[in-house]
Parts: C-alpha cells; structure tokens; sequence
C-alpha cells in the first residue's frame, strides 16, 4: 500500500486543499491529512477544530473505492510522522512561483532529515491557485462571501468565529 502525508495547517481547510486530497487519492491508496498544531502561527481555529472541519469536508467527497482518506494531528517532525505511518512521500502544494522559495527550503531540510521519504509537488486546479486559508478567513471578516473557496461547513464555522 503507498500511503502519502499531506501536511499544513489548514486553518481552515478549504477547496484548493481538498482539490489536492482528491488528486493525491489517484496516486497513492492512502492519503493522511496531518494538521500541525503549529502554534508558531497562532492559528485562528483550535486544533480540534481545524480536525473536526476536515474530517467533516473530506467525508462529503466520493473518493475512489479502494482509497483511504485519513485526517490525523501532526506533533512533531514531519519525517517522524511519516516514518511512523509507513509513508514513503510527503505532498505538497504549489499555486504560484511565490511558494517555490519556501517549499524548495522545506523538501531540502525534510530530505536531508530523512533521505528515504520523497516531496512530491502538486499544482491545485487553477480556479483555486489564488486560495489561502489567511485570504479566506480575512473575507469572511471583512462579509465577504467565501462560498466558491470553502466547503459548506467551513463556511458555516467561518462566519460563526467572525460574527
Ligand atoms: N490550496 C489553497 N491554499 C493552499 C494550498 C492549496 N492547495 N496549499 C497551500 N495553501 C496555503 C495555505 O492555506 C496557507 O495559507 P496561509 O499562509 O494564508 O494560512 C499557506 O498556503 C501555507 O500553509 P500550509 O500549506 O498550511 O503550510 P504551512 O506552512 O502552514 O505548514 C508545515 C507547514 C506544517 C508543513 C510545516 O510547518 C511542518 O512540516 N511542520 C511540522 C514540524 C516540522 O517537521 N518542522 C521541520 C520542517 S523542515
């Protein structure tokens, strides 16, 4: 089985990250969103919060039979994680050449961290290339509408957090 590890901070989730998942599912068997605690980036939404608005937008999606989607914490060194779910690739997403400095840091770090385990760079559908969780949560509090960039439930928790 080739599991993949698609890490962030998905803070929150929103449709370019779940494009991604879904373009990962006709790659590998498994794929295991890993969402960081991350506290250096005072995420908004808590930790589980940002798991249960995963999970509940992943589970609305008909992935591939035989594929298997996970949502899961991620503590620690990334390597570590993948290493202890048997992972032999890291995914990661690349919209614009703004992400290609800080992207081209982490695969270098990661790989000379653990050799073995392969970033893997996929480009999300470009209706989605200009998404960040940061522009999304700064237009549902600004009343913006954030239907096209979110699932349903994100949207639903964004406006509850913003109101
Ligand atoms: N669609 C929409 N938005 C996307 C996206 C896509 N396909 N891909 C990335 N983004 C956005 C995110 O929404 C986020 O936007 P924001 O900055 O406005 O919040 C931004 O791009 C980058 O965030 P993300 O992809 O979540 O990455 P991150 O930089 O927050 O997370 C980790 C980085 C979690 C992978 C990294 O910190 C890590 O590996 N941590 C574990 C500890 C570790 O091993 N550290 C050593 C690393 S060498």
């Amino acid at each position: 089985m080739t599991t993949v590890i698609y890490p962030g901070t998905f803070d929150p989730i929103t449709n370019g990250h779940t494009d991604l998942v879904k373009r990962a599912t006709t790659l590998f068997d498994k794929v295991i969103l890993a969402i960081a605690v991350n506290p250096a980036k005072s995420p908004v939404f808590s930790i589980e919060k940002r798991l249960e608005m995963a999970n509940t937008a992943l589970s609305s999606i008909d992935f591939p039979s035989q594929k298997s989607v996970q949502v899961c914490e991620l503590e620690g060194l990334l390597v570590n994680f993948a290493k202890d779910h048997q992972a032999k690739a890291i995914l990661r997403g690349l919209r614009a050449v703004s992400d290609f400095d800080y992207e081209f840091q982490l695969a270098g770090m990661n790989r000379k961290l653990a050799p073995d385990i392969e970033t893997l760079f996929v480009t999300p559908s470009e209706k989605y290339a200009y998404i960040s969780s940061s522009l999304v949560r700064e237009i549902a509090a600004l009343g913006g509408d954030v239907t096209d960039f979110v699932p349903e439930n994100v949207k639903a928790e964004l406006l509850r957090i913003m109101s």
